[in-house]
């Protein structure tokens, strides 16, 4: 039987060139890209890394992040490139149903934009093994689960920061319910953020009803504002 979900994401992703000069993928059947046209990179850098990572990590040794869709990555490959730079140590657990495939992946130019040894870090993390947790590099543990959020099971008081990067609710309304961010808010450490980019009204309102204490805080380039969530 076919669900929602896999109807929605079953189409071969198309690569499209955003505001900044780095690629993203468009899902076809609802024309629904991976990252923001203005910019990907930009995108992820202010989002999970800037409002999200940084905003949390203070003194701490170690972070524990849970990212919901892993997709092309780059969120991956930006938060091992700061646990290199920060010395901090990273424990990353994604989730994610439709990997995108290798020969997808080769077409994508955050390593180049980014240039150092992103290429060699990018191909680790996108090789390394499903369903286990894998050594990319000292600093950064990277578990992917093979599965979708919903049917996941999720370490109690375990995550410090979460991206939570689904596709939008209006392709996907599925994912941004009080039954998911329940399940989340469940699985982090109290005092933990979620971050996303979206700033709807429903989407803010869910997140508080489990239990969140909701911030809008200002976007990126086309976004006037996005939401972070902390866990009292
Ligand atoms: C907006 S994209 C962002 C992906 C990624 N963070 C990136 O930077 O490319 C949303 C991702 O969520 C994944 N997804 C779809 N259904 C999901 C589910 N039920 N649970 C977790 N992830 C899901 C999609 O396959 C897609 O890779």
């Amino acid at each position: 039987m076919q669900t929602k979900t896999n109807s929605v994401l079953q189409q071969l992703p198309k690569l499209i060139i955003t505001e900044d000069g780095s690629t993203t993928l468009e899902q076809s059947q609802h024309n629904e890209t991976y990252h923001s046209i203005h910019g990907a990179m930009n995108e992820s850098k202010h989002i999970f890394i800037n409002s999200g990572l940084r905003a949390f990590h203070a003194n701490q040794e170690q972070i524990n992040i849970l990212e919901i869709g892993f997709g092309t990555g780059l969120n991956a490959l930006l938060s091992i490139i700061y646990s290199i730079a920060e010395e901090v140590k990273i424990h990353y657990v994604s989730i994610e149903p439709f990997p995108v495939s290798l020969l997808t992946v080769g077409e994508l130019n955050y390593p180049e934009m980014i240039g150092g040894n992103a290429e060699e870090l990018f191909l680790s993390l996108h090789e390394s093994l499903w369903n286990q947790p894998i050594f990319v590099h000292d600093m950064f543990i990277l578990n992917k689960i093979l599965s979708g959020v919903q049917e996941v099971e999720l370490s109690q008081n375990a995550f410090d920061v979460v991206y939570f990067d689904a596709f939008s609710p209006e392709v996907q309304p599925e994912m941004w319910t009080t039954e998911v961010f329940n399940k989340i808010f469940m699985a982090m450490k109290s005092n933990g953020v979620l971050v996303t980019y979206s700033a709807k009204g429903q989407v803010k309102r869910n997140l508080k009803e489990c239990g969140f204490i909701i911030e809008s805080i200002p976007g990126p380039k086309g976004k006037r504002e996005i939401t972070r969530a902390r866990k009292p």
